[in-house]
């Protein structure tokens, strides 16, 4: 049966795989400042704005009801990784205008932020699906999964802003035919 953990899960594949992309960017002599633009829109819209979206006004707070503290513990860690994320998705915008106003020398801070978002989300992917999702799947009924599923649905359906959750899945998985990962 469909669980809300495996709902999340899936997500992570295709997070996991704008990383690989994102990485191999970084390895071109000079940056794609299209694609690179295309990332952050992913990264806004479907990583953090509906996939972290789920995670914080969801699936965290179902976990505080189990007992699970945003302050310390597990689900703090997470929400903070979620900032720093952040942190690091600003520091790409900021550098990228600063590259786009023709100063060449911040290509360096777009590519220490890109690489930077990709090693800390590799770890925080690794630490939800092999830790804390495992706690979740133990405290939460199959009533609680179905409903926090479709709670994630009626988020994804809601959604005003930016494309559907598929067609960043497809720019995703087109830059990584291009970018060969
Ligand atoms: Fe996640």
């Amino acid at each position: 049966m469909k669980t809300a953990t495996k709902n999340l899960e899936d997500d992570h594949v295709y997070v996991l795989k704008l990383t690989d992309v994102m990485v191999a960017v970084t390895h071109s002599e000079n940056p794609d400042t299209d694609h690179i633009r295309s990332i952050i829109d992913i990264i806004k819209n479907f990583a953090d704005g509906l996939h972290h979206a789920k995670e914080e006004n969801l699936f965290f707070p179902a976990l505080a009801l189990k007992g699970f503290s945003a302050q310390q513990g597990p689900v703090a860690v997470m929400l903070r990784e979620h900032i720093e994320g952040r942190n690091y998705v600003k520091g790409i915008s900021d550098n990228l205008e600063l590259f786009d106003k023709g100063d060449k020398s911040a290509k360096t801070g777009i590519y220490q932020n890109m690489r930077g978002y990709a090693e800390l989300l590799v770890n925080h992917i690794g630490k939800e699906n092999n830790i804390l999702f495992r706690m979740a799947d133990k405290v939460l009924s199959e009533r609680e999964q179905q409903e926090l599923l479709s709670d994630f649905e009626k988020i994804e359906n809601d959604r005003t802003e930016g494309k559907k959750a598929e067609d960043y899945i497809k720019t995703i998985l087109s830059l990584a035919s291009y970018y060969k990962v």
